[in-house]
């Protein structure tokens, strides 16, 4: 069975029926081309097809695609171009938290999920906050590292925002 479903993917409108028993994994990588979620163990343990649902770091591979209808789904593209990276991938580029790249996008998502919560996180919030992302590469050190920086700079930018604004 089909159903129709709209939401709202980077920003844009979609609209298109769907099987209902479809994962919203598999509805981003076969129906809609977006490939930056990862297949991997398609069980929830490696975070690997981590996408952001109303702001909130979710596995697309243990979610139905109809259950996103009415709501607003990002992927890594939504945060940054290579002209203007976030500081999120900013800092995970230059502090090389990303080598083979497969699991970066979910675990920059989570990261973006902890940030918007938490501004200022501690290490240990860090950690928690990424523990649903599994790294074969990096030994997690870099990935907090790059994290506590980004956290750093967009505390900074906000800080410096907020003194421009006064009169
Ligand atoms: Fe979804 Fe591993 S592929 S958690
Ligand atoms: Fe290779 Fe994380 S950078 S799995």
């Amino acid at each position: 069975m089909k159903l129709q479903i709209r939401f709202r993917l980077n920003g844009k409108e979609q609209e298109l029926f769907a099987e209902a028993n479809l994962t919203l994994l598999d509805l981003l990588r076969e129906r809609l081309q977006v490939t930056s979620p990862k297949r991997s163990c398609e069980e929830g343990e490696c975070g690997a097809c981590t996408v952001l649902v109303d702001g909130m770091a979710v596995n697309s591979c243990l979610m139905l695609g109809v259950s996103v209808n009415g709501r607003s789904v990002e992927t890594i593209e939504s945060l940054g171009a290579t002209t203007q990276l976030h500081p999120l991938q900013k800092h995970f580029y230059e502090m090389a938290a990303s080598q083979c790249g497969f699991c970066t996008p979910g675990m920059i998502l989570a990261a973006k999920s902890l940030l918007d919560r938490n501004p200022d996180p501690t290490v240990d919030e860090v950690k928690d906050g990424l523990s649903g992302s599994m790294c074969r590469c990096t030994g997690y050190v870099k990935p907090i590292q790059a994290v506590l920086a980004a956290a750093r700079e967009m505390r900074e930018s906000l800080q410096q925002a907020g003194r421009e604004s006064l009169p």
